[in-house]
């Protein structure tokens, strides 16, 4: 990040306290910080401990006479390559996304045409309120990028998705933002199949899951900013494309293999995608009609398997083939069963069994299973399970490298 310039902002919020040792990190790598800090954030850290680390003049005031005529907020945002948001609080997540620009830190955002990232930071009713949802959906969709948060237990007291993502994590993604193809993945091909499958019956109706396409996301964000040139393929979905990512949108089995093989050859691939196992055998060219009492009978036939036709693609074949395994009961040892049967390298298990809030949280516990035993992680965001398992990719890629 040698020579890198980011303009951090401190909302309000106890994870501020991170935000000092977020600074550290950065002037490690030879990024420069400047802060503008808000009212908010001024009751958690303190402007001179602040401007100790950064070795910078700190932000607060917009109406500040000495501010405007050494360096005015429009300049401020300007003189960015990235501006971080970190803690972002539910209120200025909210400014941002309504066009408010009531102090300097929602005023620098609303001028800037820098890219931003948030790393958000609340109680967990905040985080889970339609409100707070509803704004970050339009931030995401406006481009702007978000690292976290993390589930665990928080300073309210309650436990939930809602903590600050970790230093290291923050300068991950804004080191995959700023230095796209300098991680540790650098120079590798992914491909990462995403979301659900839908296979018509007819015009109007089809066959699909409950599945939203944030996990394997979240996977694909992930090993791109680690550095893959990532090739997402994913079916029909809200989610927004992940940032410096390329995205195939399929519909059926049968397309996302076509696109999957496509995008072929690649060093990984790791299929989150929950593919419909079976379509209809034929598919009616006009809308069905109830005739008679006895519903029609539905005949199907079974879908191509992507990730086993991955696994057993040959010389194109990619070096790591990583499937997902999808269970209610008996989730590692159903999961083992499938790593043997689909030929992929690893499996990673996750319970989706009613009440397991998998297909459409925001969090996933799950078991990353090799030949050599199961390991089972702790409950987190999926954001965050991307990112250990690209680091477990590229900790094994690197060491297939030496
Ligand atoms: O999308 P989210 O709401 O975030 O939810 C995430 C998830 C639960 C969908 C994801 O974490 C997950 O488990 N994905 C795999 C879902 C699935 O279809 O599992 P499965 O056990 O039925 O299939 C096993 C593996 O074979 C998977 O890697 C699947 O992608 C693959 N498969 C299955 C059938 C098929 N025809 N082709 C395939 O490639």
């Amino acid at each position: 990040m040698n020579g890198k310039r980011l303009l951090l902002i401190v909302s309000g919020g106890i994870a501020a306290y991170k935000s000092l040792e977020l600074i550290r990190r950065l002037r490690e790598r030879g990024a420069a910080v400047r802060c503008v800090l808000t009212a908010g954030g001024a009751q958690f850290v303190t402007p001179l401990s602040l401007a100790a680390l950064t070795e910078e003049k700190v932000h607060c005031e917009l109406f500040s006479l000495t501010d405007e005529s050494e360096m005015g907020h429009i300049q401020l945002s300007r003189s960015a390559d990235l501006l971080v948001v970190a803690p972002a609080s539910a209120d200025i997540l909210a400014k941002m996304a309504h066009g408010l620009a009531d102090d300097l830190a929602s005023t620098v955002l609303l001028a800037t045409d820098t890219p931003v990232l948030v790393a958000p930071a609340m109680n967990v009713r905040m985080w889970q309120h339609p409100a707070t949802r509803a704004n970050l959906a339009l931030l995401e969709q406006r481009g702007v990028h978000r690292v976290g948060p993390n589930e665990g237990d928080m300073a309210c007291g309650e436990y939930g998705p809602g903590r600050m993502a970790e230093p290291d994590e923050i300068v991950a993604a804004i080191s995959g933002l700023l230095e796209p193809g300098s991680g540790r993945l650098a120079g590798r091909r992914a491909v990462v199949t995403s979301g659900p499958t839908h296979e018509p019956i007819d015009p109007v109706r089809y066959i699909a899951n409950r599945s939203s396409g944030k996990q394997g996301h979240a996977i694909a964000a992930a090993l791109a900013r680690l550095g893959a040139e990532t090739h997402l393929v994913t079916g029909p979905t809200i989610e927004p494309d992940p940032p410096g990512v390329a995205v195939s949108h399929v519909v059926t089995a049968r397309d996302m293999l076509a696109a999957c093989e496509a995008a072929l050859p690649a060093d990984i691939a790791v299929c989150a995608a929950a593919v419909a196992d079976w379509r209809a055998a034929t598919e009616a060219e006009q809308k069905v009609k109830k005739r008679g009492k006895a519903p029609p009978e539905l005949k199907l036939v079974e879908n191509p398997d992507i990730l086993a036709t991955l696994s057993a693609a040959g010389n194109r074949r990619p070096a790591l083939v990583v499937g997902f395994a999808a269970e209610t009961e008996s989730v590692v040892k159903h999961a083992q069963a499938k790593l043997a049967k689909k030929g992929c390298d690893w499996i990673v298990a996750n319970d989706v069994s009613a009440g397991s809030g998998t297909f459409g949280g925001d969090a996933n516990t799950v078991h990353l299973i090799r030949a050599d035993g199961v390991e089972d992680w702790p409950s987190m965001s999926k954001q965050a399970v991307g990112d250990r398992l690209a680091a477990a990719i590229a900790d094994h890629l690197d060491g297939s490298r030496s």
